[in-house]
């Protein structure tokens, strides 16, 4: 049985990810901020025969990352999926910068999935699968140059935040490769979600199915890629 653990599995692309890997025949534990409100999560979760445990976790709260250790103990996790971010504050562009949002972004998307992972490592490492996902963004490249016409031009802290995001996860492929561990970086896509916005190309099912797809053909050899949803590669 594959166990699958998702960060913000309450809604959008970790929703979908959490549904589809149930329906697979996962063992899913989808954490959320506030499992009070989660109704979605919940629902799938009542319908699942006890295969989807939900457990709070805000990723910016490292007592909270420690709960989370504290309740899973030693069990192994085969997927870790950091799926949680944002996309940070309004002033992001040269006309404007809130430093303070910015450092939000940071914490959140890039330095959050990294303390996640050292916290579950053990968990991780005891696994059959030992695959380290991280959702990142096209937005984390460096190279691609993004017309100033697109939403690139207004998302500094969120690039600046998922190019972090790969670099940390980078990192932990090359210093936990001996001990298994497969790391995975994917673009979900544009996606319709809260964050992608209703006029995004393709729903977050389709975005979850190619994700799952990608996660599935991880190996060793991949490990430390950075691809595309639909399995294009990605320029770093
Ligand atoms: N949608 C796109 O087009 C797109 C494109 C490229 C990359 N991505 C990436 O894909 C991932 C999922 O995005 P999405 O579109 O599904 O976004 P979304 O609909 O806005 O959902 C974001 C999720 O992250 C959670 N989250 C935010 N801050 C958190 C925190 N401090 N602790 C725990 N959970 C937190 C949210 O929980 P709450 O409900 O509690 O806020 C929510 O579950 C993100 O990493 C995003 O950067 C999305």
């Amino acid at each position: 049985m594959t166990t699958v653990l998702i960060t913000g599995a309450n809604r959008g692309v970790g929703l979908a990810l959490a549904r589809q890997y149930v329906a697979s025949g996962a063992d899913v534990i989808g954490c959320c901020r506030e499992p009070a409100k989660a109704d979605a999560l919940k629902d799938l979760s009542a319908g699942s025969g006890g295969r989807v445990r939900i457990l709070p976790l805000d990723v910016t709260d490292e007592p909270s990352i420690a709960f989370l250790k504290t309740a899973l103990g030693n069990e192994p996790i085969d997927i870790l999926i950091n799926n949680a971010g944002v996309l940070g504050p309004k002033d992001q562009s040269p006309d404007g910068i809130d430093a303070e949002g910015w450092m939000t972004a940071l914490r959140v998307n890039a330095l959050a999935p990294v303390l996640v992972a050292l916290a579950l490592a053990d968990n991780l490492k005891r696994s059959r699968e030992k695959k380290l996902v991280a959702i990142s963004s096209d937005y984390g490249s460096i190279s691609i140059v993004w017309p100033s016409t697109t939403s690139a031009r207004n998302r500094y802290a969120y690039r600046a935040s998922k190019a972090a995001l790969n670099s940390g996860m980078r990192a932990l492929s090359s210093d936990w490769a001996a001990d298994g561990v497969i790391v995975g970086l994917f673009n979900p896509g544009w996606v319709q979600t809260d964050m992608g916005g209703p006029t995004a190309r393709i729903t977050p099912e389709q975005s979850a199915s190619g994700l799952i797809r990608r996660i599935a053909e991880l190996t060793p050899a991949t490990s430390g890629i950075f691809l595309d949803y639909d399995g294009k590669p990605i320029a770093w």
